[in-house]
């Protein structure tokens, strides 16, 4: 077997491969910010034939983003060759590890956590990852905890003077107050303009949210979508001044009531909490847990390639 480096140039002409949509966003996106897409070929002699191809981010520490084997193919040592490569590759770059990830309960989650294991890699981090769907049981849970509880608080918070706009109604003046306070009045670890900035991960402005006291910033959503059918929820973030008021239940409001009552061509949201943030895992088992149809756990691998490589977590500091 041959694996070698897809060209932009080739890229431009199409793939041989039949690439789920999911596939397709990543070897675009990797493409289009310089990362390497590699491709494994099978007879590398005469008449070459594409099995496999894998996704590889080289921005901000290497990144394998995204396998593919061709169905016929699986089971032969593709997948971990291309794994292999994609490790040596980041290796010749001197990038001090090689991250990936695995959704454990998706069909073949467990099989490449299974390869990345076999190849070196050691989890680091969990995160769940939750799934809705608009179905009669999600709307009538979401119907009682607004009866119970929801319409109250969101009284109450408009009484005291907060209101929520979408980034589709916001005018300029206040997406550029939004980009100040971002920068000084709210955690730093989430980056609303990685995404508002990106052309991969097209935010949907209509379904995300800003709640403004007046005109301050108090919290705010963001959503994305990839395939123009799932909805991701990317962020949901409160600044310092206004945790713990109740602010940062406005954008997911805002956001349930439009996905509920207008028409839109999005089957599913999905989001993903970190398993190490506690106010959102609290918010999570307290709140969303009721209204998700399933939660996966994504587990997050690296893999040390320099003799003294920190560990991937970013917050212990230990050497590995
Ligand atoms: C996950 C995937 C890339 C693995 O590729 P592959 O070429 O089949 O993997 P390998 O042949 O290198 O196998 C790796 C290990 O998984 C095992 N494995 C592969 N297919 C298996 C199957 N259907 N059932 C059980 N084990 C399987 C292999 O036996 C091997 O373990 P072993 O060496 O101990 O025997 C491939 O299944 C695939 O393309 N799936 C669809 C896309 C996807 O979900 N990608 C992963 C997320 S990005």
């Amino acid at each position: 077997m041959l694996v070698r480096e897809l060209s932009v140039v080739e890229s431009l002409f199409g793939l041989e491969l039949e690439l789920p949509a999911l596939g397709k966003f990543w070897i675009q996106s990797t493409l289009r910010n310089d990362g390497v897409v590699l491709e494994a070929y099978l007879n590398g002699g005469s008449n070459p034939r594409l099995v496999g191809i894998l996704a590889l981010m080289l921005k901000r520490g290497a990144t394998i983003e995204y396998v593919f084997v061709d169905e016929q193919f699986r089971g032969q040592g593709v997948g971990t060759q291309l794994v292999q490569a994609a490790a040596s590759l980041a290796k010749e770059q001197e990038m001090p590890v090689i991250k990936a990830r695995a959704i454990i309960q998706d069909p073949f989650g467990g099989i490449f956590s299974r390869l990345l294991e076999k190849v070196g890699f050691q989890a680091y981090d969990t995160a769940s990852l939750l799934r809705f769907s608009d179905n009669p049981q999600t709307r009538q849970a979401w119907a009682e905890f607004m009866e119970r509880r929801g319409s109250r608080i969101c009284t109450k918070l408009q009484e005291r003077g907060f209101r929520t706009v979408s980034c589709a109604e916001a005018d300029a003046a206040l997406m550029e107050r939004f980009a100040r306070e971002v920068e000084t009045s709210f955690p730093a670890h989430l980056n609303p303009y990685q995404f508002l900035d990106s052309r991969e991960h097209r935010v949907v402005r209509d379904f995300s949210f800003i709640a403004l006291k007046g005109d301050e910033p108090a919290a705010y959503s963001l959503v994305t979508t990839v395939d123009d059918r799932t909805l991701t929820f990317q962020q949901l973030s409160a600044s310092f001044k206004y945790q713990g008021s109740g602010a940062f239940l406005l954008p997911i409001v805002a956001f349930v009531e439009k996905a509920l009552h207008s028409t839109h061509p999005y089957k599913l949201l999905s989001t993903m909490v970190y398993d190490r943030n506690r106010s959102m895992t609290s918010l999570l088992q307290g709140f969303l847990q009721p209204f998700a149809v399933n939660i996966n756990t994504q587990y997050f691998y690296f893999l040390p390639l320099q003799e003294e490589a920190r560990c991937a977590c970013g917050a212990c500091g230990e050497t590995v």
